[in-house]
């Protein structure tokens, strides 16, 4: 029978039960249920509900509840419905009908909005230690090529030398502005909903400060009605899980372009290529392209609940219960993928040699107006008379930078002997020193301010 079953004359059909049974997959909240439990019992205590001694009985149930749960060997039945009732129905069986006091004034619907977003919090801490650690091992790679200069792209056309460290550090930045999402979606996760009753709040005057206190929330509801039916903080976390994935598949798509043979520019480790079964030269960056293929499943997930959502008419309804498995599974899918992607970095080998042979001269093109621009010419025309000049070098089939000052003198006269030293591509980097910018001086200084980041982002968490 169910926990509800009171006012039903027949049980309830069995596929009905497939259906809207939740036990399947909210019982990896046994903890968080069970510690939302003990708090509520001690707060109705405090108000009389309880007399002490029955709160010791029900909390040391509770334990014991924990206890099973931990050890394996909780055994679920048929009429557990969902995680609540099933350490409910445990409890009773192990204190007896006082077990049955400590719904008094509950619902499952605040326990379960509190439940998920003790959980939420949880996964949030999990993630952002993840992308910390991504973050660390960007840093160091970067930190040993401050000088590999590669090409850089923009349509991924060839478009300007780069340093490497600027390509990886680029990638730091997306996972900082990440990491401050998580943090501030965190704030509003930790807003306790316990005390909001059904949808009308409770009758009890528990102290719901104090309750939210003890369960690690920074504040709690002022709405009942918004307490159990808010799902904003489901929703936040999915897209910042989801933008995440989103930059994991970008330095994805880098990798596996990177480490294709006609680049060369990187070589993952061994332990983290694959091979093909048919092809014996293959050599494979699948883990980063399920990094890039992930980020599919975690913006279905966003916008899979987000159109659960819409619409919906106050206040708590069953559609709501989709808000775990979205958010289960695009954390569980960051938790897998980004050990491997952080061990990926960590182990990544770059070819400094073949990204050097990668740069044509085309890549100075901008520099060559740039060397116009401080000769006086307004940068338009500049770039009109390098165009000419690039024209000029394809049309022999050469590099830029074989053309000689006298046939370059030839499109404008600001062209003198001086010009062979714009055709040096180390010196195009350091030229790129301000702040931002991809000079090895201007990334010594962005590292800085990357580990200054770090250190600020732990003293906020
Ligand atoms: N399993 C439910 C959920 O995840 C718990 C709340 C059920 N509340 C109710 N009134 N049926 O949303």
């Amino acid at each position: 029978m169910a926990l509800w079953g009171g006012r039903f004359s027949e049980p309830t059909d069995a596929d009905l039960k497939a259906l809207n049974d939740s036990i399947g997959f909210d019982k990896r909240m046994y903890k968080q249920d069970i510690a939302g439990s003990m708090a509520y019992a001690r707060a109705i205590a405090q108000v009389g509900v309880l007399t002490d001694a029955e709160a010791e009985t029900i909390i040391g149930g509770l334990q014991q509840v924990l206890a099973e749960f931990e050890a394996g060997t909780f055994a679920l039945k048929p009429e557990d419905e969902d995680i609540h009732t099933a350490v409910e129905r445990r409890l009773t069986e192990l204190v007896g009908a006082v077990g049955g006091k400590l719904h008094t004034g509950r619902s499952r619907n605040d326990q379960v909005a509190t439940d998920f977003r003790l959980w939420v919090k949880d996964a949030m801490s999990q993630i952002d230690a993840l992308a910390e650690a991504l973050q660390f091992v960007l840093i160091e790679q970067a930190e040993q090529h401050l000088e590999t200069v590669m090409p850089g792209y923009t349509h991924l056309q060839p478009g300007q030398p780069i340093t490497a460290a600027h390509w990886l550090m680029s990638f730091f930045w997306m996972l900082a502005r990440d990491r401050e999402r998580l943090a501030d979606a965190y704030k509003r996760t930790s807003v306790s909903p316990l005390g909001s009753g059904a949808l009308a709040g409770t009758p009890l005057a528990i102290d719901r400060a104090a309750l939210a206190q003890e369960l690690g929330f920074r504040s709690y509801s002022q709405n009942s009605l918004d307490g159990v039916s808010d799902r904003d903080f489901a929703a936040e976390t999915l897209f910042v899980l989801a933008l995440l994935g989103t930059h994991l598949s970008r330095l994805g798509e880098d990798i596996v372009l990177y480490s294709n043979p006609q680049f060369g520019y990187i070589t993952l480790n061994d332990r983290y290529s694959t091979g093909s079964s048919l092809m014996p030269q293959k050599r494979n960056a699948d883990p980063m392209e399920l990094a890039r293929g992930k980020a599919g499943r975690l913006i279905g997930n966003l916008t899979g609940f987000l159109t659960t959502l819409k619409g919906l008419p106050s206040t708590y309804n069953k559609d709501l219960q989709e808000d775990k498995e979205a958010v289960f599974d695009s954390v569980d899918t960051l938790a897998i993928i980004m050990p491997v992607v952080i061990a990926i970095i960590k182990t990544l080998k770059l070819n400094p040699a073949k990204m050097r042979a990668a740069l044509g001269d085309d890549l100075l093109a901008t520099d060559l107006a740039d060397y116009l621009v401080r000769k006086g010419l307004p940068f338009r025309q500049a770039h009109h008379i390098v165009g000419q000049a690039v024209q000029l070098a394809a049309g022999q089939g050469v590099g830029l930078s074989v053309l000689t000052p006298d046939m370059l003198a030839g499109l404008s006269d600001l062209f003198t002997e001086d010009v062979v030293s714009v055709f040096d591509f180390d010196a195009s980097v350091a030229r790129r020193a301000g702040d931002g910018g991809t000079a090895p001086e201007a990334v010594r200084r962005q590292i800085v301010a990357a580990r200054e980041w770090m250190g600020v982002q732990v003293a906020q968490t």
